[in-house]
């Protein structure tokens, strides 16, 4: 089960996390495009390089066409930047339902990342359990500081929500919402009738900085009963993601934040 810290029934726990609503989608991409290339700066200039995870799904899209795009294009230290992904379908690459392939078709065909830096998750294989083992030895191979059993530290994590409150591929009610110990795991979806592949909450939870991307009014019951509702991670799984030391940041439109009774934007 989730440590006992994230389970305290009945209370809400204070959540240490920034709320900033913005009008529409587009200003959406727009600030998460600023605060990517600041974030990215900032590790190449502490650490000589930039460890993102991608979120899937279609609200990243604009972000990742901005983040290809001048100015931010050539802001961001492509060089020194590791792109890794939180979750992906049990598709091939070529498949429309591709995280990996979203971000081929809107970032990576236009950016000078080397080859060897693109981490995708093979969640089209058919031992996915061994395709998890193998990508989270490939993340402890790209952190090779990091004491072999201790996740490492993403300097960026991003993040969607599902309607549901699911993020990354942690869907509610489902095992991998338990997972303490692998840093990547296979999952069968019943509500998808799917397997999908994810990273899990030991490692979300190390990130430096973790950003939500949340539009559309469609999302703000999910985000009202994540943000301001009764802490219940197995129902709304975005709720287990709490940085030990790391800082959430939730970018909303106003379609999203149109439930929420805290304004801040
Ligand atoms: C995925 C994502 C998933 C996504 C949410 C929101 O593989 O689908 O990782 O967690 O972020 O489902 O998706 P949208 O941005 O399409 O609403």
């Amino acid at each position: 089960m989730t440590s006992h810290s994230q389970l305290e029934s009945g209370h809400t726990l204070e959540r240490k996390s920034d709320l900033l609503v913005v009008a529409d989608p587009d200003a959406l991409a727009q600030e998460a495009a600023k605060r990517v290339v600041a974030i990215a700066e900032e590790a190449v200039t502490r650490r000589g390089r930039f460890t993102v995870a991608l979120a899937g799904g279609s609200t990243p899209k604009r972000l990742y066409s901005l983040m290809a795009a001048d100015p931010h294009c050539t802001r961001l230290p492509w060089r020194e930047t590791h792109l890794f992904w939180t979750d992906e379908r049990p598709v091939p690459p070529e498949h429309p339902d591709s995280n990996f392939g979203m971000v081929r078709a809107t970032l990576l065909r236009r950016v000078p990342i080397p080859a060897d830096q693109i981490h995708r998750m093979q969640a089209e294989r058919a031992d996915l359990d061994a395709a998890a083992g193998e990508y989270e030895a490939e993340i402890a191979g790209t952190f090779v500081t990091q004491p072999p059993d201790e996740p490492p530290a993403f300097d960026l994590i991003l993040l969607g929500l599902g309607t549901d409150g699911h993020t990354a591929s942690l869907f509610p009610y489902t095992p991998a919402l338990r997972e303490i110990r692998r840093w990547v795991t296979p999952d069968y979806i019943p509500a998808l009738k799917a397997n999908r592949l994810t990273l899990t909450t030991p490692i979300l939870n190390r990130a430096t900085t973790i950003l939500f991307l949340v539009s559309g009014v469609e999302k703000a019951a999910a985000l009202l009963a994540v943000l301001e509702g009764p802490l219940d991670p197995e129902r709304l799984p975005a709720q287990l993601i709490r940085p030990v030391a790391g800082r959430v940041v939730w970018l909303v439109d106003q379609a999203a934040a149109s439930q929420l009774s805290e304004k801040v934007s």
